[in-house]
């Protein structure tokens, strides 16, 4: 007889790095990240810089392919996208189908998906620098703004090609047919900030996902979608919306900051702060400390004043005097404060995960496209079995 323990055993041996925390799935020359020095490169190039100085669309050409680009190149490829904002009326009949309440990132997962029923000739794409990739840069922010206006029970805008990238995306978003909307200058360079932020951040949960899901070459939008389900989750880029409802919550519970604190650091209780931690970042998140100044600038600029950005700043403080926050390094990360501006911006709540998703895409598209360029092998990983190792069949009469 077969002994099956002993073929077990004989699988050879296995490694388990249960969320792979030392496990890297591939090498990639799009971002590098130090997280004991707080570092935070694109292409080389510091994200100090990056926000400071780039367009978000200079950006994600960057990422995708691998250079700054020259004006010609860029004005090409902005070109190109503004050209691509429209989404066909048919893929509205689809939204339209949706209820009024339908999360807005289930929406945007199922209409990328459905983009793929569209644009068929994406399996034959072999050309990695196709119409696809322009595509989803383009039609992404139209498509987006489209549960908003029907939770506000209003037309969907149409997109306006003379303006840029986030002005387009904020005219869509708030402008209506009975009143005059100008783009804030200020309100546009906050959002071109933040999305440059959010552009990649190596092999994060849904990049790996993205990545995975094209290495059995699956196409862009099926895998793009799939990144966007997995950024969904509140541990990954729904922790900006738990961020907001956990501070609305201290709020409508009387302020009470320290009950929320020893909450946390309570194991029983179930319950994490929200915004602080990050899985690489250990001892500062580099995005969180320019963000945090955007978050005053602008705050300052609309002539902003929250109480939820009180009980923020509160709490912030109070973490980081706390002997439990501080032994195991756990700071404010990217997500604590890019829900303030987005509050500040006039993005409601459950829109928030959705603009993370825009912002990351140029870094899902080129993370994907570098997997295909190399010929990546399928992604499979093993497991080590814990289960029963033989059982004899026991008839449904007789269990
Ligand atoms: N509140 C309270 N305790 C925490 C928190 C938190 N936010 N984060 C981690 N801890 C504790 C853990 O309980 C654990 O304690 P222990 O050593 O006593 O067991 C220790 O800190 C280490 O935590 P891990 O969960 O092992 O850290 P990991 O690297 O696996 O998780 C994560 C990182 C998921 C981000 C975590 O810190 C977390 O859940 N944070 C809150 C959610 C959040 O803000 N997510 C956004 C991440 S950033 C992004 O996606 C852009």
């Amino acid at each position: 007889a077969i002994d099956i323990a002993k073929l077990r055993d004989q699988t050879g041996h296995i490694t388990i790095d249960a969320g792979y925390k030392n496990t890297g799935a591939t090498k990639s020359a799009i971002t590098f990240l130090d997280g004991e020095n707080g570092i935070l490169n694109y292409r080389g190039y510091s994200i100090e810089d990056l926000a400071e100085k780039a367009t978000f669309l200079e950006v994600a050409y960057l990422l995708i392919f691998g250079e700054l680009p020259t004006e010609k190149e860029y004005a090409d490829f902005e070109y190109e996208i503004r050209t691509h904002t429209l989404v066909n009326e048919d893929m509205r009949k689809i939204f339209e189908g949706f209820p009024v309440n339908a999360h807005p990132m289930g929406v945007l997962s199922s209409l990328v998906s459905a983009m793929s029923a569209f644009y068929p000739d994406h399996q034959d794409a072999e050309d990695l620098t196709s119409l696809h990739i322009i595509r989803l840069l383009a039609k992404l922010p139209t498509i987006a703004t489209w549960s908003f206006k029907k939770s506000q029970g209003h037309p969907v805008n149409y997109p306006q090609n003379d303006l840029d990238y986030c002005s387009n995306f904020l005219n869509m978003m708030f402008a209506l047919p009975v009143a005059s909307y100008e783009v804030d200058p200020v309100v546009a360079k906050a959002l071109n900030k933040l999305l440059i932020l959010h552009a990649d951040h190596e092999q994060n949960c849904s990049t790996s996902t993205v990545r995975l899901v094209g290495s059995s070459q699956a196409n862009i939008y099926s895998s793009i979608s799939a990144g966007i389900s997995a950024l969904w989750g509140p541990l990954h880029g729904g922790a900006n919306q738990e961020v907001i409802e956990m501070l609305e919550a201290i709020k409508n519970d009387g302020g009470d900051i320290q009950k929320y604190i020893d909450m946390a650091k309570d194991k029983t209780s179930g319950f994490r702060l929200f915004g602080f931690g990050h899985r690489v970042y250990k001892n500062f998140d580099p995005r969180a400390r320019i963000i945090k100044k955007a978050a005053d600038d602008v705050l300052n600029k609309l002539g902003i004043k929250d109480p939820v950005l009180e009980i923020a700043q509160k709490l912030e403080k109070a973490a980081l005097e706390d002997e439990y926050f501080v032994k195991r390094k756990l700071y404010p990360n990217v997500d604590f404060y890019s829900g303030i501006i987005y509050r500040a911006l006039g993005i409601p709540t459950n829109m928030f995960t959705v603009m993370f998703a825009i912002g990351r895409l140029p870094g899902w598209i080129a993370q994907w496209k570098e997997m295909r360029t190399n010929k990546e092998p399928i992604g499979r990983p093993r497991q080590v079995y814990t289960g029963p190792v033989k059982r004899d069949f026991v008839a449904m009469s007789e269990r």
